[in-house]
């Protein structure tokens, strides 16, 4: 019975690691070094190309995933996301998901559509 209980949990556990809810709020404080080239509700950042404001926040994690691991090899992202840990990384994707735009729209910047197809 214990070993049943503990299985149980374990499975509680697991689950809750794998779905990582992220915070928007909490997002917003963790997301200062990213808003510098990547924007906020009020800055385009110094990339506006790459602007993460209303992108899913699923495929912002699965990109930032493969920066934190070496997967996509970007010198500044890998510095930038080095020290992120999986809630870090669910927290600011919530953050930039919750914006739902972009600071400023402009033509040729990267969107959902194109967010994993540059990802190996
Ligand atoms: C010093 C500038 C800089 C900082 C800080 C930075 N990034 Fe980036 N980021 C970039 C650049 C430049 C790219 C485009 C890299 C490429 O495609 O080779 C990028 C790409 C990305 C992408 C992929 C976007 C796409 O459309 O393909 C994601 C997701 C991302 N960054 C998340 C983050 C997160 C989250 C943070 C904060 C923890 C962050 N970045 C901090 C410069 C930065």
């Amino acid at each position: 019975m214990k070993a049943i209980q503990a299985l149980a949990l374990a499975a509680v556990v697991l689950s809750t690691h794998a779905v990582a809810s992220g915070d928007p709020v909490t997002g917003e404080r963790k997301a200062t070094t990213c808003m510098a080239c990547h924007g906020s509700a009020s800055f385009p950042g110094i990339f506006p190309l790459v602007q993460l404001g209303g992108r899913d926040a699923d495929k912002i994690a699965t990109k930032t995933n493969k920066y934190r691991s070496g997967k996509l090899i970007s010198p500044m992202m890998n510095l930038a996301v080095m020290s992120l840990n999986d809630q870090d990384v669910a927290d600011v994707s919530a953050y930039y998901q919750k914006l739902g735009k972009p600071f400023l729209a402009i033509p040729g910047m990267r969107g959902d559509e194109d967010i994993l197809a540059s990802a190996p």
